[in-house]
This record gives C-alpha cells, structure tokens and sequence, in this order.
C-alpha cells in the first residue's frame, strides 16, 4: 500500500487542488471570507507527527508570502502552552484521519479560547471536520499505509492554497510572483511524475546503504522542515535511529555523532541557503561521514562537488520544494524498509 500511496501522490494532488483554483487564483472564499482573512493578527498550526511537519513547511510558506505571523505547535503540547489567541487569530488544524485525538482537543480548545478554527482533513464527516468552523477536504484518497506519503502531499498543497489566498486578501505579493507560486503550484502533479519515473535510481541507492544503524537529516529553513519528514517516515518503517537538525546546529554537539561512513542526508534545494548547508555538509566530511545530496537539477553541479551522491528534482518555486522533494525521501525509506525486510 505504501508505494501505491507514493505513486498516487500526482493525481491526490491535482483533485485536491483542482476546485479551488478559479479564473487563474487561488480562491478559498467558500471557506474564509477575504475580510476575515485580511482582520487574521496570526495563524496557529496544530497538528501531529507528518501532518505538523505539513506545518512546519507551511509556516516558512506563509510567512513569506502573506506576511502573518504562524506558531506551530504540537496537538499534544497545545492545550498546555497556554496560546494567544483572540477572534483574529486563525487556529488551522491539519489531520489525515480526522480523529487523532490530540488534535481533536486542540480544536475543543482553540474554539473555546475564541479563536476560529479550520480544518484540513481527509476524511468527510471525522470528528475534526465537524467540530471545527471550517473545513478544507483533502482529496487524497483512502490513506491505509500508517506511514503517511499522500496526505502529506495534499495537506501540504492546500497549505500553498492557503498562503496565495492570504497573500492575495493582504495585498502582500507581486503579481508576477504570484502567478510564478500558482504556476509552480500547478506543474506540481506532473513534475512528481517525472521523479516517481527515476525510482529505480532511488531503489538502488537505498541497497547501498540499507545497513546503516544510524542516519542523519540535514537543511535550512524549508530544507530542515522536509529533513523532518525524511527522518521521521525513515525511523517509523526502517527502524533505523535518524535524527533531523537544522544544518547549523549540527556543530553544537551532534556532529559528535558522526564517524567513519556515517550517512548524513543533506537536503539542499533551497538555492539561497545552498552554501551554507554545503558548508555544514563539509563539516560532516571532515569526519570521515558519507554525504547524500538532495537538490534541484540547476543546483546539482554545486552541490555534487561536495557530496559522495546526489537525487535530484526538477526546478521549482521555493515555496514548491517541499513538495516535491519530499518524494525521494520517501522511496528511500521505502526501499529501505523493503531491504531490511521490515
Ligand atoms: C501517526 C502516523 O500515528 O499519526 C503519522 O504514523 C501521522 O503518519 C500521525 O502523521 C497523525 O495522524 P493524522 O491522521 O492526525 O494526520
């Protein structure tokens, strides 16, 4: 199920994102009127494993393109961080099931505390759905790996949805910049295409390393969001240790763990924080560990002088490298687990 999942990732997205594109915009004025969002002082995330790393990404997203601050917080930790919420503040629950219990609670207590609620979920009528004010449906299908690929794709799409109708009721992006993110948004479900084509490259790199005990995560800024993801799907099927650290704070006592052919993947799509990242994965080398390269085809030259290997994807927008990245990251763990026989 898991790699059906994976290769269904194309279509889940295009029918996701499909009824909410009108006349060449991102329009979610069914679910949030353009005053409600042009009165939102901040945007609270709330979710759990996969799907809060969904937020992560969509908070570099949106504070980018809309200006309005996000807080991303765990289900779990949420009812105990004592939130500041008031009536503008927009708490967006994001959930697969529907029923994570966790989450759930978050959405009791957000609307308690005031605040208006919004849930992206993939199951109609879940208990998220109806308890929250508002709902946005990710069509992705019945989910049955627990290991999630597909709703991860498509609650990451409707959070680019959601950053351009922002940005859009905000005034706070250029139209050229704006048409570049929906273009880009919409090329998406092809370009996955493009690399679940190359997954038997992706199957024989996992061979060589299926035996590693430990496995490292590295980026920046949105790089480190999707390091979070990589790590995660590859310690739940794998059961491999693998950790994720911002690139930058490798340095500050983990990079003790790294020896002699320790694998540190280093997602490098970001074109802006590149070389920075690159100088990290040095730092890496420099111990004797084996370095994996994750970048885009324009950046491959750069970032193959200094890794031992490299998977790339096609160009994108930077707002769309999530979503695209993110798929060899789960081949790989996939075919790992295959290989371990997990
Ligand atoms: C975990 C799953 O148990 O629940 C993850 O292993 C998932 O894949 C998480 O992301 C949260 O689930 P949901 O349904 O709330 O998105």
């Amino acid at each position: 199920y898991m790699l059906k999942e994976i290769m269904e990732q194309p279509d889940a997205v295009s029918r996701t994102i499909e009824p909410w594109i009108k006349e060449g915009r991102a329009d979610l004025s069914e679910v949030l009127s353009r005053d409600e969002v042009k009165n939102l002082s901040r945007f609270y995330i709330v979710a759990c494993g996969s799907s809060y790393h969904v937020g992560v990404v969509a908070k570099y997203n949106l504070e980018k393109l809309a200006r309005i601050p996000v807080e991303v917080v765990l289900a779990s930790e949420f009812r105990y961080c004592n939130p500041i919420i008031d009536k503008n503040t927009l708490v967006v629950c994001i959930s697969q099931s529907g029923e994570t219990a966790d989450t759930l609670e978050a959405v009791r207590e957000a609307k308690s505390l005031g605040a208006l609620t919004l849930a992206i979920v993939n199951v109609e009528g879940s208990s998220i759905a109806r308890e929250s004010d508002r709902v946005i449906l990710t069509k992705a299908g019945p989910e049955i790996a627990v290991a999630t690929t597909k709703a991860y794709s498509t609650q990451l799409a409707v959070t680019v949805l959601l950053a351009l109708y922002a940005a859009d009721c905000c005034g706070t992006l250029e139209k050229t910049e704006y048409d570049a993110v929906l273009n880009e948004l919409l090329a998406v479900p092809d370009k996955m295409k493009q690399i679940l084509s190359d997954k038997e490259n992706i199957q024989r790199i996992a061979y060589q390393h299926f035996d590693n005990e430990d496995i490292f995560f590295i980026g920046r800024n949105i790089d480190y969001a999707l390091s979070l993801e990589g790590s995660l799907k590859l310690k739940e099927i794998s059961y491999i240790h693998s950790e994720a650290y911002a690139a930058g704070e490798l340095k500050h006592g983990t990079i003790s763990l790294v020896v002699k052919d320790t694998l540190v993947i280093a997602v490098a799509s970001y074109g802006l924080l590149v070389d920075k990242t690159l100088s990290n994965a040095k730092e890496v080398q420099a111990r004797g560990g084996h370095i994996m390269g994750i970048t885009t085809e324009s950046l491959r030259e750069r970032v193959a002088a200094v890794t031992d290997e490299i998977l790339t994807i096609p160009d994108t927008h930077e707002v769309l490298l999530a979503s695209l990245a993110v798929l060899p990251l789960q081949l790989f763990a996939y075919y790992i687990a295959l290989y371990r026989g997990c």
